[in-house]
């Protein structure tokens, strides 16, 4: 079925990278239940269909994504928010195999910040904008925003975000660890592309091991979290891929 709320586009030059775009540029792409459903659908899609090494995730036009649907979440109750919907769809995205880059403009706000938070890194363009101001509107950042906020950049300055409902620019959002670059808007495509393309050169199951591995520093313990380490590197050390990549390399210097 086709998307109507999203786009799912596979690179022209590598079809391992797929580039997924929000598309409701009229209310800024404010996430609404249709459309997490469709962005659900597409992560299990790339998933289950060919080889997918890395997704970028974008929004069409001038903005990331300004949130979830107001007008939708004026109407939720307790029992309909239990359901964590934006929630369950931000975990499958932090736990998708393949690395997810979001390309951010614009603004990022509410569910918007949430969802690239999820995500494993942020390339923002000097228009991008931040902040969880749900505050604001009489509720917290309930899709993982009082958690993964405050491990990208520290209790205090999550703190501040979360309780002013402050919203940042992308240099301050720099500053305090929440991007991992800023670039000229015209580059912010091209940027996330060339960080894409140079993580597809790598071992996939080495790349995939490493995120794993990364996502459990923040949920274990030193000790579960160093165990679950080696045992992926020791799967890693049995690879086709890691036998060739150290054989190319010896050979190499012996020419
Ligand atoms: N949910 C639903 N609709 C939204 C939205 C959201 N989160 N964010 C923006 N929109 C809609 C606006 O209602 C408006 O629709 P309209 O053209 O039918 O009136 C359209 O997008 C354009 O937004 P507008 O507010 O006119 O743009 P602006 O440039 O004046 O302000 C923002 C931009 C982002 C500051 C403002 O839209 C805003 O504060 N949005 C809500 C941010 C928020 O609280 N997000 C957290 C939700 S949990």
């Amino acid at each position: 079925m086709a998307y109507q709320l999203i786009s799912v586009l596979r690179d022209t030059e590598d079809s391992r990278l797929a580039v997924i775009s929000l598309k409701r540029p009229d209310v800024k792409n404010a996430i609404n239940k249709a459309m997490v459903a469709e962005l659900t659908r597409a992560f299990d899609d790339l998933r289950e269909g060919g080889e997918t090494g890395c997704v970028i995730l974008t929004g069409e036009g001038p903005d990331f994504a300004a949130g979830a649907d107001i007008a939708e979440l004026r109407e939720r109750k307790a029992l309909e928010s239990l359901a964590a919907i934006n929630s369950a769809l931000f975990a499958r995205i932090e736990g998708f195999a393949a690395p997810v880059i979001a390309a951010i403009r614009g603004y990022a706000l509410g569910g918007g910040c949430e969802l690239t938070l999820a995500c494993d890194m942020r390339i923002a363009s000097e228009t991008a904008q931040f902040g969880q101001p749900e505050v604001n509107l009489g509720i917290i950042p309930a899709a993982g925003g009082t958690q993964r906020l405050p491990r990208i950049v520290g209790l205090g300055r999550a703190k501040e975000l979360v309780l002013t409902g402050a919203i940042i620019d992308a240099q301050e959002a720099l500053r305090i660890g929440l991007v991992n670059k800023v670039v000229p808007d015209s580059e912010l495509m091209g940027a996330s592309r060339k960080m894409a393309l140079t993580i597809l050169k790598k071992g996939s199951l080495a790349i995939r091991m490493a995120k794993a591995a990364l996502n459990q520093s923040a949920r274990m313990n030193l000790d579960s979290g160093l165990a679950f380490e080696s045992t992926a590197q020791a799967l890693l050390f049995e690879s086709e891929d890691k036998m060739k990549r150290m054989t190319d390399f010896l050979q190499k210097k012996k020419k």
